[in-house]
């Protein structure tokens, strides 16, 4: 239930992100009458010196950045919108912020109802920010109230500072009000992994080893590291989106169906999932992990720089751009099935999704079609189309004996005006209804940190090369030769 009186706190509120996603997709969720009324928002930040330059920038990106932009609604949003000017380490600061705090808050005694605490800001501050809101007395909870507290991607950058920065926060902050983003769990067609496996009785029976043959999860990207350069150059694609976004896929793909949708029971079955994540070997890992970094190349027509050549990026970095990985589960449902994941920046489309091959069934006096075009196919599309699609074989027509591969689709966004509401915006939905299976638990972060590390360690053992690619490309050949040692192919580009 979403209360009604709230107070959103944006840390890092002149962020890029906040300027980006954050505030856009809250004019969007006030522009479709979904936000909570009486919801008011405070930007704080160092950037901007005073509130009307930060709601004109505020503004003038959300224009660049929204096709359903109005100045007028626009207008009428940003008046719930203050702004503070910031350091996370002044002390002064958060004395006024309480201030600030307390003249809003008119209606009730208790200054701490109903606060929610965005941290946009590096998982170092973390620890900082929680500390001195307690001590200015904005963390306590009381009976009807919950001062929750948001921390943004990413949660640490290996398992001990994951470790060390979850320890600072849980002195302040206990876990249930604690809301960790993963914005892919945001993503509808996500949502939609639950409804496809738990309400189609052609799947759920199949959905293990005895008929699944493979798994791949794949999120590409054109873009380079932007304006992220210092942060990317020390996380890396690994990191990035490994930890984070494709694991949460492989988690909502393969997670035991939960006992009932209430975010304890989502999170206990994926908790289990980052718990089985098997160890790689370092004696196989070079069959098992492709590492790539961008050289120049061009992306629709345009030429781009090296990775190397990008602002705030060291010269001779051997940060990876692109992963792939193959990777096993160890659980009775999934034993022996492996899962391919890849990501990469600066390759040649923007794309998300998840692809199910069937283990193959067919009668041998078929005449099949060039392999591997027989298998089953079940495609999740997350973006930019989100959709299903099911590739199954059929007679060629004309041709007694002869199959042929086809598909039927079911694209959710491709209808005529329909909007599919951004990630962030369900993500801030689900926030405000306090719905915390959108959002991670510790154990999940503890256990993928531990299965990442383990990767990276016996990458290093192993001295996996960083293999060089053409930006716009598919990435490093190799990444093709990991699967074919096994018979397989990618199907994104299939
Ligand atoms: C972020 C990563 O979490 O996800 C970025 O830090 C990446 O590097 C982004 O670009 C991708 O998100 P999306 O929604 O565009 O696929």
């Amino acid at each position: 239930k979403t209360p009604e009186n709230l107070q959103l706190v944006i840390f890092g509120g002149t962020g890029n992100l906040s300027r980006s996603k954050l505030f856009p997709s809250l004019y969007s969720l006030f522009r479709r009458g979904k936000l909570p009324e009486n919801l008011t928002l405070l930007g704080l930040g160092r950037r901007y010196s005073n509130e009307s330059e930060y709601l004109n920038a505020l503004s003038r990106k959300a224009k660049n950045v929204l096709s359903n932009y109005s100045k007028e609604i626009w207008q009428e949003f940003s008046r719930d919108i203050s702004y503070q000017r910031f350091d996370f380490r002044s002390q002064d600061c958060y004395r006024n912020l309480r201030k600030k705090l307390k003249k809003a808050d008119d209606s009730s005694a208790s200054l701490t109802s109903n606060l929610i605490f965005y941290l946009a800001a590096a998982p170092q501050h973390f620890g900082t920010i929680t500390e001195f809101l307690a001590k200015y007395g904005l963390l306590k909870s009381e009976e009807e109230s919950w001062p929750r507290v948001v921390f943004e991607k990413p949660f640490g950058y290996d398992l001990d500072s994951a470790v060390r920065y979850n320890n600072q926060v849980r002195n302040f902050v206990p876990e249930e009000n604690i809301y960790r983003i993963d914005h892919y769990l945001g993503k509808q067609m996500i949502q939609n992994i639950f409804v496809i496996r738990f309400a189609n009785a052609l799947f759920e029976p199949v959905w293990n080893r005895n008929h699944i043959d493979n798994i791949q999860i794949i999120s590409t990207e054109k873009s380079g590291v932007k304006k992220r350069g210092r942060y990317y150059d020390e996380a890396g694609a690994m990191r990035d989106m490994m930890q984070s976004h494709l694991l949460q896929m492989l988690a909502m793909v393969t997670m035991e169906p939960p006992v009932d949708m209430t975010p304890e029971c989502i999170r206990r079955e994926k908790i289990k999932i980052f718990k089985s994540l098997a160890s790689p070997n370092p004696e196989n890992i070079e069959n098992e992990l492709v590492l790539g970094q961008y050289v120049s190349g061009s992306i629709e027509e345009k030429s781009v720089q090296s990775y190397q050549d990008e602002p705030d990026i060291r010269k001779d970095s051997l940060t990876e751009t692109f992963a792939a990985l193959k990777l096993q589960i160890d659980s009775l449902r999934w034993q022996d099935v492996p899962f391919y994941l890849k990501t990469g920046k600066r390759l040649g489309e923007k794309r998300a999704e998840i692809i199910v091959e069937f283990e193959p069934s067919f009668h041998p006096a078929l005449e099949k079609n060039l392999n591997p075009d027989n298998s089953n196919i079940l495609r999740m599309t997350v973006q930019p189309k989100e959709g299903v699609s099911l590739q199954f074989n059929a007679k060629k027509p004309g041709k007694k004996h002869k199959t042929v591969p086809v598909n039927m689709d079911f694209c959710q966004n491709c209808k005529k005006n329909f909007n599919s509401p951004a990630a962030y915006e369900e993500i801030f939905t689900g926030l405000f209804r306090g719905d915390q299976s959108l959002f991670t638990h510790w154990q999940e972060i503890k256990h993928s940190w531990q299965f990442i590390d383990s990767v990276k360690k016996s990458a290093e053992q192993a001295d996996i090369p960083i293999i060089s690619y053409d930006a716009g490309t598919r990435g490093p050949i190799e990444a093709d030769r990991l699967l074919e040692k096994d018979g397989r192919v990618w199907w994104d580009e299939v």
